[in-house]
């Protein structure tokens, strides 16, 4: 593993390679065990997005492993103004071990990679957030034991987060289902790959998605970038809404995850949202954990 791209450019093995060091990590750090494993090393952190947790939980990540963090908003880079990312991805791979680049294009993180020597990180782009579902895998992992044979059900938009989920529940083993509206469903490659390979069903119908499910998931009617969309999304979206009557379908012991920020009264209500806050906000913890994982497997 050279990068993080993607999680299709990971290997089952890879995922759970991760997800067990981020475990060792989380257990550490709890128990004030030091484990300086980036002694030294330099992380830069470029942002086109707005961000809490991944930026807190890089920088913080860095630290913890005895690294450094530099912030690097697109508005002060000269990328902003328009150097090319083949050259940007030359001039910080000669002062930095890796990037973790938030942003729009996924040419853009590939193109970094391809014309980088060092490590690059996907932060979130339109197409996928592969970090956050790691995340989510270790937390799911850690309410049900395992991931294998379990159902996950995404309500929602067929955005970033769905493309990742659908790739990490099928490499893992899960059921996924995913309930959004038609015209607004995960990447076609994503879906035909998952096909494919394991058992993943696309819907309308949310009560159907939602049936027998051991996760329900949910993300913003409109991500960051679709802001002038927002009034249509509002209206194409109205009942993709993870609520208590929606719960009912799902298995009793169901969890809810959100990977924040999230929007109560659009795609999640605020009591569902509270009576799953415990879930929700370990699965952010986890962010911090897993990305450690990730930059000790790709800079040590
Ligand atoms: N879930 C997530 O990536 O959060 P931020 O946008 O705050 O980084
Ligand atoms: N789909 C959301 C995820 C935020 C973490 C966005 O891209 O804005």
């Amino acid at each position: 593993m050279k990068h993080l791209l993607k999680l299709s450019d990971l290997s089952t093995e890879e995922i759970y390679g991760i997800l067990n060091l981020a475990d060792q990590l989380k257990y550490e750090r709890k128990n004030h065990i030091a484990h300086p494993y980036l002694q030294g090393k330099k992380l830069g952190m470029i942002f086109s997005k707005s961000s809490t947790r991944t930026r807190v939980s890089f920088e913080v990540g860095m630290t913890e492993l005895g690294g450094h963090a530099l912030f690097l908003s697109d508005r002060d880079l000269q990328l902003g103004r328009g150097e090319p990312i083949k050259d940007t991805a030359r001039v910080l791979s000669r002062y930095l071990d890796g990037i973790m680049i938030r942003t729009f294009a996924q040419q853009d993180v590939e193109d970094l990679a391809k014309y980088g020597t060092i490590p690059i990180i996907n932060g979130l782009t339109d197409y996928c957030h592969p970090c956050q579902v790691l995340a989510d895998l270790m937390t799911i992992r850690e309410y049900k034991g395992s991931l294998k044979g379990l159902k996950l059900c995404f309500v929602g938009d067929g955005n970033n987060m769905a493309n990742s989920l659908i790739v990490g529940g099928i490499k893992t083993g899960m059921e996924v289902s995913i309930a959004c509206p038609d015209t607004y469903r995960p990447d076609a490659q994503i879906v035909e790959w998952a096909q494919k390979n394991g058992k993943l069903t696309v819907t309308s119908d949310l009560k159907a998605a939602a049936a027998n499910a051991d996760v329900l998931y949910t993300d913003v009617w409109a991500s960051m970038g679709q802001e002038s969309e927002k009034a249509e999304r509002e209206k194409v979206f109205r009942g993709y809404c993870i609520d208590s009557q929606l719960m009912q379908a799902a298995k009793q012991d169901a969890m809810v995850l959100h990977c924040l920020p999230a929007h109560r009264g659009e795609e999640i209500t605020d009591e569902v949202f509270e009576s799953h806050a415990e879930e929700i906000f370990d699965e952010a913890e986890n962010r911090l954990h897993a990305q450690k994982a990730v930059l000790v497997k790709l800079m040590k």
